[in-house]
């Protein structure tokens, strides 16, 4: 088996800062109300920038940070929910963007656990196909479908792009992943896709393309959740949780990480959150929040993280990622 290494990070978030305080000039809702129930103070937003160029934006910074020319990219893999299009995918407009001839390119739908999902799938492809280099891109414009009139959700989601160069190497930097999907709680959070309506539909349905959410559910599962995912990714492999100097989680809500951290028993130091100033940005969050942990300088070579995420389908996952 070939081993997979991450080989850089990069990030992009749109420039527009929206604040609580701005949020509340048009929902009934304050900033002590949205900081004391998810510490999210402010989020990024798209002034019109789509998923793919915000993508295309983070990648340029990710392959020059690994060195590596978008002609001798393998493969394009982007994880969203909120794409430019059903067709063409966002890998492929990344592609064309970056000149990336030779990719094969495919999104995924994975919601907030998709830049886990992807990882694995990459190191999953890179084997079988022999790719020797590969980008993953975690990113999304959730604003588009955002009900800015629903103060439990307008509240708690941002816009940003984080993409991941992968590379052949001699050491193993992806050790492991687990990945689970529970797809009877599906209805805890969705997006609507197209209406159903053809001359021979006997129903005409109408679809909701807006977030919908039941937001205690979703706590409840998201808990569970890393409780599970951080333990199951080390079983069976000789590292202990003591080893592991950072878990990275899918920065949605304050309150999530802490009671999660609680549950494992392990100090909330371990945690890096940076939701605080992002907000929740589904696929996009876990690649922008490594990004951050990599430009302040606190990976070592060596050091063991976990990537844990969860969110719609519901999703959810860890890796196990030796830097
Ligand atoms: C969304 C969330 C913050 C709501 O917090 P909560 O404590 O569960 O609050 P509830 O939904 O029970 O609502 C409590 C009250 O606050 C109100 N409320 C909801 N959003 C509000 C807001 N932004 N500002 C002020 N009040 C608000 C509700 O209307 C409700 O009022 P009522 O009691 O008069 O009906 C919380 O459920 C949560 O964070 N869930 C996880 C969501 C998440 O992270 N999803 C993404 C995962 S990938």
């Amino acid at each position: 088996m070939n081993n997979v290494k991450i080989a850089s990070i990069g990030a992009y978030l749109p420039p527009l800062v929206v604040t609580n305080d701005k949020i509340s000039e048009f929902v009934d809702t304050n900033d002590e109300w949205i900081v004391q129930r998810t510490g999210i103070k402010e989020r990024r937003i798209s002034e019109g920038e789509n998923t793919s160029e915000i993508s295309t934006k983070a990648a340029r910074i990710a392959l020059e940070r690994a060195g590596v020319d978008p002609k001798d990219l393998d493969l394009i893999i982007v994880a969203t929910i909120s794409p430019d299009k059903f067709i063409p995918s966002v890998a492929c407009l990344v592609q064309s963007n970056l000149d990336a001839d030779k990719a094969a390119c495919f999104d995924i739908s994975v919601a907030c656990s998709g830049f886990v999902y992807g990882l694995e799938i990459a190191r999953a492809l890179m084997n079988t196909m022999n790719y020797k280099n590969a980008l993953v891109i975690g990113a999304e414009v959730l604003s588009k479908v955002m009900d800015w009139s629903d103060r439990s959700t307008c509240i708690l989601f941002g816009d940003g792009a984080g993409a991941a160069v992968l590379k052949q190497d001699e050491k193993q930097g992806i050790i492991k992943s687990y990945l689970r999907s529970d797809g009877k709680k599906g209805e805890a959070l969705t997006i609507g896709a197209t209406d159903f309506d053809t001359p021979f539909t006997k129903e005409k349905t109408v679809s909701d393309r807006i977030i919908k959410m039941n937001g205690r559910e979703v706590l409840r599962f998201a808990v569970g959740a890393i409780d599970d995912a951080v333990k199951e990714v080390l079983k069976d492999t000789d590292i202990s949780i003591d080893e592991i100097k950072y878990v990275v989680p899918h920065q949605a809500n304050y309150r999530i990480i802490k009671l999660a951290a609680e549950k494992l028993n392990l100090s909330e130091d371990k945690f890096y959150l940076n939701l605080d100033r992002v907000g929740n940005t589904s696929a996009a969050s876990v690649p922008i929040v490594l990004n951050e942990m990599y430009e302040k300088g606190l990976f070592n070579k060596g050091d063991k993280i976990i990537l844990v995420a969860f969110g719609g389908g519901l999703t959810y996952g860890a890796t196990l990622v030796e830097w």
